[in-house]
Order: structure tokens, then C-alpha cells, then sequence
């Protein structure tokens, strides 16, 4: 949640700066602002609303300077103004500050330097660290970097919560300050220009060799290099690595939305997650980043995961998946409940951190506790270099390139696919025969296929979405394996539709949620011919008894649900426990083209931003 790109070298700061937080849209888009130093000053530009207004503002009133700090928004403390965008300053207008995440005591700081006559300008707890930081460097008594340096340090020890910050000081014009704790940071090299962002994607169109800043972490960003520092001066080890992607897989090609890019690539990122994961012969998986030897993983006796919304369903599928090929008792909890909750760790717990961005902020505390309790622990991450990745012992990437799409799509599927793969692996070293290992195996090695089969259905979905657009509120229903993707198709529907939809249990509805049917709420059913077919018919049957229009997620084929449904998607036949990632692919465009057709912002919903980065 928020986005912050710094640059300094010799090329013009402003269009770069703006042109980066473009790339960083999806991570908040309330306001935006940039600060540029010039001359010893430093001046703003900052606007409500989209990264547009703000070029509108600087093609009015432009600023020019080699050097200067940039942030996207989304708003916690105070509205999207004007005067809450970032940057803010400290009182004599010398300091900047850019800042993703929250300063806890910006209260009591604030009171206290209002005591001391300070006058606020915004409602923000980053103008609290802003203006703190001012008054620690004017206290210094001392001019430039070391003495800057020092209060930056001061003004840190000071604040509680989470920062990843861009720092500009007038009296430095060849450097641009970061820090980073609990919210990402990265520095990137360039050809006589570094940069700071929070997000590889602002950067990669100009260099793809890229620093991760950790937690603690001090940087001091020059045109020519760049320095890393821990918060108690000593120097910072920080490895330089390469973005795997390039600028154009972060782009939206020939497609109108992110969102559709990302569905369509599926295929493509199911590949990945799976090349060089398969061994036939041994009609096992291959996972060497879990670091953990086949007799540590053999000693597993449960297996715990954490995640969040789109996340949490792919760890419900594959509890489901973990359950039936490995029997090992395996549960997945909300991030956000477990990290307060005190769960008993088993010995032999082993702790799972499912997450696309790798920097929920839920996500990461609950790793923690994990740590903390002596839980192995592992992260099945997108984003490469992401705060789960680097702090989790081992793991699986996803390899699914980056997801721009506010809406969680392709991450899904290659989550889903990764906990087969670790399903697949635990169960071979238990007592999932060979044939069983092999025939998951072709499982697998189907579904990209497959998945190419139901994307051939998009123009007959947009049809039913179409039809249906005007529905007030729709239920998702399924069971068993399709259970964790009703969730998953109310979540899509809602969050960009902003249609209402619940996502039940088939069976369970008739315990509550049944009251809302009528001829006016759809009920949308995966039903595909699986070992629960003629149970969810039951379910079917019920609604249709009360009027409630069906919309069918079916096998191809099934003639049965022709006579029972207003409308029917079809997918491939599939096996029981993969069929619901088809039916999911399926629902993604079902979500897409009902959006799309109420005219919605599909790739930036509304209150919504990319990688949840509060608490
Ligand atoms: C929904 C969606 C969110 C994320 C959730 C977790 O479409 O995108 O529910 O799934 O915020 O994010 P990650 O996977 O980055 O931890």
C-alpha cells in the first residue's frame, strides 16, 4: 500500500519520478505528490485523486531538478487531499519526507511538538516523523550529511511502527536519504543514477540491478553509488541481485485491463511453477528452495498456514490437497486472527506463509510468531526478495511474473499449484504409492491445457456476466474441493463488481444464508462431475425450489444441468481436486466481464490498493 520511487543523477527527476509512481498505481491511488531539490530548496507538487492529476499539475506548474522523491497514496490517517498527499515537510521547508506505512505515536510526537509551536498543516502521522526530524537537525547545531545522518537516526528511535521512507535535506544536494522498517525498500543501480523505491516494478524500465534493503537498514542514495547503513552506524550487508522480469512483463500489452493480462497468462504461469518440478520417475516433485532435508519433512506431524483474502482461499484448497495426498493434518488460518491468537506449536509443526506481494503485513507478523514459538517456517512467495521470502527459512516462488492487477488472479492458480506440488512431495514420502504420485503428476501437466480451454469460453461468460450484471447480491456455492473457490468467485465478484456476493458451503446455506433467495439473486453452483455431484444437485435443487436463478459451473458435456440452470459455464473434465482452479479461471472472467460491463475501474478498485502493507 503505497508506492515511493526517489531517483538522483543527471536526467530530469520529474517525468521519471511521475513515470515511475505509474508503475506503482496499483499500490494506492488516492493522491500523489513529488518533491524536487533544486538550488539548495526544495519544492512540492501534490494532488487528490490519480497519478494524472498530478501530471496535469506539474504540465501547469512544472519543477525541474536531478533529484527528488515521489509517493502514491493510500490514505490512512486523513483524507485524500491536497495537503495529506506526500511529500511532507518539516517546518522550515529544508526536509521531505516520503513514507508507506504508519508512525503508531504520531499523537503523542505531534502534541509534543505542538507544545513547542510547531503548526501542522496535514492530518498525516508522516508529517509528525517530518517535522521531528526537523527539529532534531536544527538541534544538531550542524550542517550536511553526518549531522543529518544523525538526526535521522534520532528521529527513528523515536517513532514506533513502520516505515519505508525517501528522504530529501536541502542542505544535501547529492544524496537522498532511506530507511526502511517493516515496509519495503530497494535501492537501484543505475548508469550514473540510483534510485529508491518500494516496489522493483517503478524501476525496472531503468535498471534491473536492484539492493533489498532490510529491516534497520539505513541508505544514503548518490548518483554514482550508494551506502548502506544500519540504524547504529555500523556498515549494512546488502547483496545486489537481478530482477528476474523485465519492464514489459509489468505492462499490459494488447490488453485493455491488468487484470485480464493476468488471467489469460495462466497457462504461461502454471508452466513456470512447474518447470523443473516434476520428477516422473520417481512420480515425485522436486523442491529444493525448501531447504529442508526428506527426513526433516518426513518428521512433519502438521503443517499450520497464514494468509489473507485470495491467499487464504489458495491455503484452504490446498489444506483440502495437503489433507488428502499427504495426510498430514494441516490447517489455514486468517493472518490477521492468528498473530493474536496463541496457537500451541507442536514440535514437529511446520508453519506455511502464503503470499503473493510477500509484504502483507499480517502475512509477515504472523511468520514472526511462528519464529518466535520455534516453528519451521516456510513462504510460498511471488515476489522475489519480498520481506516473507528473505525472512522465511526456505520455501517455493511462484515464478508467475509481476501481478498488477489489484485483483488476485494468476497468484491463485500458482499457489494452489505449489501446495499440490509440496501435497505431492509429503505424500510420497509417506504413502502415496508411485501410481498415485504419477497419475498427480499428468494431473498437473493437464491443467495449463485445460485452463487454455476454459479462457476459449471468455466471450460466452461476458455474455452471462452481462445478464446477470444487474443482481443486487450473488451466492457462491460449492463443496468440498469447490468450497475454497466459491469463496475465491464471491471475493473477485465483489471487489471489482462491487456487487454483493457470499461465497458458502452449498450444503451449509440451508443453515441461514438460504433466507436470501429469491428471483432476484443468482446462485452461482460448481457442480462440476465430481464425487459430490449428486449432493450439490440436492443444494441446486433446493434454491431452484425458492425461485433462485442457477448459474452452473459444470463439466462439458453434463446434459443434466442443462434442464436445471439459467445459464451454464462449461469446463474440461478434470479430476475432482483440480477441477475447482478450472471452475476458479472460469469465475476470474465471470468477476471480469460483470465489472467490466457495470463500467467499474477493474484494475483499481475502489478503497483497495495492492499488498496490504498496515495492519
Ligand atoms: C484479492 C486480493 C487480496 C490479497 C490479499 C493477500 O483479490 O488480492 O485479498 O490476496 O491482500 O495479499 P498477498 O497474497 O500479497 O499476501
Amino acid at each position: 500500500m503505497c508506492g515511493i520511487v526517489a531517483c538522483i543523477g543527471t536526467r530530469p527527476a520529474a517525468p521519471l519520478l511521475v513515470e515511475g509512481l505509474r508503475r506503482l498505481e496499483y499500490r494506492g491511488y488516492d493522491s500523489a505528490g513529488v518533491g524536487l531539490l533544486r538550488d539548495g530548496k526544495i519544492e512540492t507538487r501534490k494532488r487528490a485523486g490519480r497519478i494524472d492529476a498530478l501530471a496535469a499539475l506539474l504540465a501547469e506548474r512544472p519543477i525541474s531538478g536531478t533529484v527528488g522523491i515521489s509517493h502514491t497514496r493510500w490514505a490512512t490517517h486523513g483524507p485524500p487531499t491536497d495537503m495529506n498527499s506526500h511529500p511532507h515537510l518539516d517546518a522550515t521547508g529544508k526536509i521531505a519526507v516520503v513514507h508507506n506505512g504508519v508512525i503508531e505515536n504520531h499523537a503523542a510526537i505531534r502534541r509534543d511538538l505542538e507544545a513547542r509551536g510547531e503548526t501542522f498543516v496535514s492530518d498525516t502521522d508522516t508529517e509528525a516523523l517530518a517535522r521531528l526530524l526537523g527539529q532534531l537537525y536544527a538541534e544538531a547545531g550542524a550542517h550536511g550529511e553526518a549531522a543529518f545522518l544523525e538526526a535521522l537516526r534520532r528521529a527513528l528511535r523515536r517513532v514506533s511502527g513502520a516505515y519505508g521512507l525517501a528522504i530529501l535535506c536541502a542542505d544535501c544536494p547529492d544524496a537522498v536519504f532511506g530507511a526502511r522498517k517493516g515496509s519495503p525498500l530497494i535501492v537501484g543501480i543505475g548508469r550514473e543514477e540510483h534510485f529508491l523505491a518500494s516496489d522493483v516494478n517503478a524501476i525496472v524500465a531503468h535498471t534491473r540491478e536492484v539492493a533489498y534493503l532490510a529491516d534497520g537498514d539505513l541508505a544514503v542514495v548518490r548518483a554514482h553509488d550508494f551506502e548502506a547503513l544500519r540504524m547504529d552506524d555500523r556498515e549494512a550487508t546488502v547483496a545486489v541481485s537481478r530482477v528476474e522480469h523485465d519492464a514489459a512483463a509489468a505492462e499490459k500489452g494488447d490488453f485493455p485491463h491488468f487484470m485480464l493480462k493476468e488471467i489469460f497468462e495462466q497457462p504461461h504461469t502454471l508452466r513456470n511453477a512447474l518447470r523443473g518440478r516434476l520428477n516422473p520417475e520417481d512420480a515425485t516433485s522436486v523442491l529444493g528452495g525448501l531447504n529442508m532435508t526428506a527426513a526433516e519433512l518426513r518428521g512433519v506431524e502438521r503443517i499450520q498456514m497464514a494468509a489473507c483474502g485470495t491467499s487464504w482461499h489458495a491455503g484452504l484448497l490446498g489444506e483440502m490437497l495437503i489433507e488428502e495426498f499427504a495426510r498430514i493434518p494441516c490447517e489455514v488460518d486468517y493472518a490477521s486472527e492468528f498473530r493474536y491468537r496463541n496457537p500451541p506449536f507442536g514440535r514437529n509443526t511446520l508453519f506455511l506463509a502464503i503470499t503473493q506481494s510477500g509484504e502483507t503485513a499480517d502475512t509477515l507478523a504472523a511468520l514472526r510468531e511462528a519464529k518466535r514459538k520455534g516453528a519451521r517456517v516456510l513462504g510460498i512467495c511471488n515476489v522475489v526478495g519480498s520481506s516473507i521470502a528473505r525472512e522465511a527459512g526456505g520455501g517455493l516462488y511462484l515464478h508467475a511474473g509481476p501481478e498488477i492487477g489489484v485483483a488476485s488472479t494468476k497468484a491463485f492458480t500458482s499457489q494452489v499449484t505449489a501446495l499440490a506440488l509440496l501435497a505431492l512431495y509429503l505424500g510420497r514420502l509417506h504413502h502415496l504409492s508411485a501410481l498415485e504420485g504419477a497419475r498427480l503428476i499428468r494431473d498437473l501437466e493437464n491443467l495449463p491445457g485445460q485452463i487454455e480451454e476454459v479462457l476459449a469460453q471468455s466471450e460466452r461468460i461476458r455474455a452471462i456476466a452481462q445478464r446477470f450484471r444487474g443482481a443486487a447480491s450473488v451466492l457462491f456455492l460449492g463443496r468440498r474441493f469447490n468450497y475454497p473457490v466459491a469463496l475465491e468467485g464471491a471475493l473477485k465478484l465483489k471487489e471489482i463488481s462491487y456487487i454483493h456476493a457470499e461465497g458458502y458451503p452449498a450444503a451449509e446455506m440451508k443453515h441461514g444464508p438460504i433466507a436470501l433467495v429469491d428471483e432476484r439473486t443468482p446462485s452461482v453452483f460448481l457442480c462440476p462431475r465430481d464425487g459430490m455431484y449428486e449432493k450439490t444437485l440436492n443444494n441446486l435443487e433446493e434454491v431452484r425450489a425458492r425461485r433462485g436463478p442457477v448459474i452452473a459451473v459444470a463439466t462439458e458435456g453434463d446434459r443434466e444441468i442443462a434442464h436445471k440452470a439459467e445459464a451454464v459455464i462449461p469446463i474440461p473434465a478434470a479430476p475432482d481436486h483440480f477441477a475447482p482452479l478450472l471452475a476458479n479461471v472460469a469465475l476470474q472472467l465471470f468477476a471480469y466481464h460483470a465489472a467490466v460491463a457495470l463500467g467499474r475501474d477493474v484494475d483499481k478498485p475502489r478503497n483497495l490498493a495492492k499488498s496490504v502493507t498496515v495492519e
